[in-house]
């Protein structure tokens, strides 16, 4: 059988079982956002960022140690994302939401655009590029600031809180912070009483977003994961759709009309 016609298959499978689903949960990475022009977080940076880690630059011991190059990375990112428009895949996921409206999409990405396509109620787990916060959350968490409203020097690095003074930070989680815990408590419920999950577009190595799967999976999910390489979600995915999310998202709907 070739890709093309396990591919044909498989969206057909899908759509089978999306249809007959109570609760449709779906969790996305950086692949989803791949085909609208933003890099993953595991391409490689291009430029000056070429000779960073990512990893190495999203924490908040690399903020305390030099706040105005992290700063000036998030605002390379904010840069990226800014003429970024949703994919197909994005549309595809706000069609099945208004198709099966309580469908929800847990997001491990930074960016806007499943909002911008059309998506309702995400579940963000590591935050929003586009929001800035006190780094020492002095007013409560979060102490978020508009820096639009703030006259600072962008030369000078990052801006300060207007309440204490301090450094301004971008309203993302960092590796080795913890998850906004209303968000996990959330996906968590969510994935115990959830019978069909799709997995698009991450590479299922960052936990808790990781342990995702396992967990819809262990409450009886049937599991679809959407990404054109193998992972380790491959492993107990009891359905594989090898392609990029804005190609096959869109075919399970249009099978799911067909229907
Ligand atoms: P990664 O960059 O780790 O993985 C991106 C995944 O998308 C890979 O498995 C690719 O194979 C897949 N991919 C690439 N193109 C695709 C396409 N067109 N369609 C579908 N999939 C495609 O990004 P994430 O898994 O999202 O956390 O990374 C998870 C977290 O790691 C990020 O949220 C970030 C980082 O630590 C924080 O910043 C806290």
């Amino acid at each position: 059988m070739s890709d093309e016609d396990r591919l044909k298959m498989g969206v057909q499978q899908a759509a089978a079982r999306l249809q007959a689903a109570r609760q449709i949960t779906v969790l996305t990475g950086a692949g989803v956002s791949k085909e609208s022009g933003i890099p993953t977080f595991r391409d490689a940076l291009d430029g000056l960022w070429a000779q960073y880690d990512p990893t190495q630059l999203a924490t908040p011991q690399a903020f305390l140690i030099n706040p105005k190059l992290v700063w000036e990375f998030y605002e390379y990112r904010r840069r990226l994302m800014t003429p970024a428009q949703p994919n197909p895949g994005h549309m595809a996921l706000a069609a099945l939401q208004r198709r099966y409206p309580s469908l929800r999409v847990i997001t491990q990405n930074v960016d806007d655009l499943h909002e911008r396509a059309g998506s309702s109620d995400v579940i963000r787990l590591h935050g929003s590029i586009a929001l800035n916060r006190c780094f020492y959350d002095c007013q409560g968490y979060p102490t978020r600031i508009d820096v639009s409203l703030l006259a600072w020097d962008p030369a000078n690095g990052t801006p300060l809180c207007p309440h204490c003074g301090r450094w301004v930070r971008p309203d993302v989680v960092w590796f080795g912070e913890v998850l906004p815990s209303e968000e996990l408590d959330r996906a968590v419920n969510l994935l115990q009483r959830t019978d069909v999950m799709l997995v698009v577009g991450t590479s299922g190595l960052v936990t808790p977003a990781a342990d995702m799967p396992w967990i819809a999976g262990r409450s009886g999910a049937f599991i679809i994961e959407v990404n054109p390489d193998l992972t380790p979600i491959s492993e107990i995915a009891d359905l594989i759709l090898r392609g990029p999310s804005g190609e096959v998202l869109p075919r399970i709907v249009e099978a799911i009309d067909a229907s």
